[in-house]
């Protein structure tokens, strides 16, 4: 990808800059020159001819070496800028330098111009890789920073939010059907389903949305959702796809992957209010080390690449620096809450990719994700089973919950449905509780994260003294402390918060099996 070099001479001997431009062209440079002499012609050159390289004449009429140095200095900082001269002595030379000049040739000697002229575009070159990785790290540590805060908001939110639909749950069962009061417990309920919508984006941002992943195929999906899409997407806009029929499978999670390509879809259909297309692209592709040295987030390999492209009004500078941050939006109020993006993030990232965004205002946008490629045949997503039998029963559970709102609740709950409940408050009692407890303990439902002991630690102790117990993990998310729980997620016993009480009760027959 060898750009086409551009360089300004600062010269009032067009003879003189003909023989350097001769000696660099002799050296195997190729490139497009332009030669000025005026303080407005270099002004004017920097601006619009934007040189890769400055090559300057230490004394011209009116204009002196270091004046040129600051002119250029001060309309471009990085560009790399060499003094040719007759009259350079040492001295000035050395000052010269310190001013930020790049180098400086004496004209007798023009034989070291074109080496000077090559080290100072390698040098600049770094210089600027350097500018861009430094970039991209700050961008990577800020999205970390808010994705941890996102994370820990959610986590607290998701307790609240357990509460105050499982409560409001209890008293509209209490509430007969003509009780003018119901209809304000359901507008509660409502809104807290609403709430949970939003955390499970905020958690999908974070990377810490408990995912069910399975082998699938981005075609399959994309045409699941075809007429979907086209709903969503409206009459004025085209829609076509172009799927790669050999495309290699990926591992995710397919309603994440859904959301994914709904929410891409939908920002594209908003940027074009007037109408337009919108393509959706399937393809293989190797990424080589050379993309992965260019995009700090993508790692070399087979990918598969989903691209979505419309043809609508792009977007600036400013905003692609800021796309994926979560509420983040140019959408005018009560439009976009500036979620989608950054849920799409968090999802492709949790899955190992990586995303690639090309736009500029008014030409449109294109989004390309990598998603690593898996070897393996595709799997069918396991649905829940439904249960029709009111669940309940008469073992014994032993509940451990650090928040006492939500310990209450399910506390009242599992009571309410026949079983023996022992409670405890972190990971530590749990084992005390269980020590001292002479029956049978037939499940632990437990939080994972609490302070002291965790969920996973206490039941990988308990299950040593009572090893046919069985435990169902609650959490609202996950992190890298608790990799090990994947295992039991993917084994189904593990419920995500917030769960509705028929949730609860459901879980905990099916792993208890069907009463007798
Ligand atoms: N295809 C696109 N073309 C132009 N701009 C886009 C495109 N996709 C996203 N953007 C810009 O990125 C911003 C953030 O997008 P994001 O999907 O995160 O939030 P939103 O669409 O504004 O709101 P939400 O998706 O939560 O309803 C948008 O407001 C818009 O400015
Ligand atoms: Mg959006």
């Amino acid at each position: 990808m060898e750009k086409h070099l551009r360089i300004l001479f600062v010269e009032d001997s067009p003879e003189d800059a003909e023989i350097e431009e001769r000696d660099l062209r002799k050296g195997g440079l190729e490139f497009t020159s332009k030669r000025v002499q005026s303080r407005e012609a270099l002004q004017a050159a920097l601006r619009e001819f934007k040189p890769d390289l400055v090559i300057s004449d230490y004394s011209l009429p009116g204009l002196d070496g270091m004046g040129v140095l600051q002119i250029v200095r001060e309309i471009d900082t990085l560009v790399p800028f060499i003094f040719v001269s007759g009259t350079i002595g040492e001295e000035r030379a050395i000052d010269s330098l310190k001013s930020g000049a790049t180098d400086y040739v004496v004209k007798d000697r023009l034989a070291g111009l074109v080496s000077k002229v090559r080290r100072a575009l390698r040098e600049a070159d770094d210089r600027q890789r350097q500018k861009r990785l430094e970039q991209e790290l700050r961008q990577a540590q800020k999205m970390e920073a808010v994705g941890r805060l996102a994370g820990g908001v959610a986590h607290d939110f998701n307790n609240l939010l357990t509460v105050i639909s499982g409560y409001t749950e209890l008293a509209l069962a209490r509430t007969a059907a003509n009780d003018p009061g119901r209809s304000d417990l359901e507008q509660v309920l409502r809104a807290s389903e609403g709430a949970a919508a939003l955390t499970r984006q905020l958690l999908a941002f974070s990377r810490r949305q408990v995912m069910t992943p399975i082998i699938l195929n981005l075609n399959q999906r994309v045409n699941e959702m075809g007429k979907m899409l086209r709903r969503i997407i409206g009459e004025d806009v085209e829609l076509v796809t172009r799927l790669d029929p050999g495309l290699g499978n990926i591992k995710a999670d397919p309603s994440q992957i859904e959301q994914v390509i709904m929410n891409l879809a939908v920002n594209a259909r908003d940027a074009m209010p007037g109408g337009g297309k919108v393509t959706i692209e399937s393809a293989n592709v190797m990424l080589d080390e050379a993309y992965v040295e260019e995009h700090r987030d993508a790692a070399p390999g087979a990918h598969v690449a989903l691209t979505v492209t419309d043809t609508g009004q792009g977007m600036s500078a400013e905003t692609r620096s800021h796309l994926f941050e979560p509420f983040f939006t140019t959408k005018e109020q009560g439009k976009g809450t500036g979620l989608g993006l950054s849920t799409v993030y968090g999802i492709v990232r949790q899955c190992g990719g990586s995303i690639e965004v090309l736009s500029e205002a008014g030409q449109g946008a294109m989004f390309r994700i990598y998603f690593p490629r898996v070897e393996g045949r595709v799997e069918s997503p396991g649905g829940t089973k439904m249960m029709s039998a009111p669940p309940k029963g008469s073992e014994t559970i032993l509940l451990v919950e650090d928040s006492e709102a939500l310990r209450n609740l399910v506390y009242s709950l599992l009571k309410k449905h026949g079983y023996t409940v022992l409670i405890a408050r972190d990971g530590e009692e749990a084992l005390k509780v269980s020590e001292e407890h002479t029956g049978t303990i037939h499940l632990v439902v437990t939080d994972v994260v609490m302070p002291r002991m965790g969920g996973t630690e206490m039941a990988r102790q308990l299950l040593r003294s009572r090893p046919a117990t069985r435990v169902l993990y609650t959490s609202g998310y996950i992190d890298n402390a608790t990799l090990d729980l994947e295992a039991e997620i993917l084994k189904g016993a593990f419920l995500p918060k917030p769960f509705t009480p028929q949730d609860l009760a459901r879980k905990v027959r099916e792993i208890l099996g069907t009463p007798a």
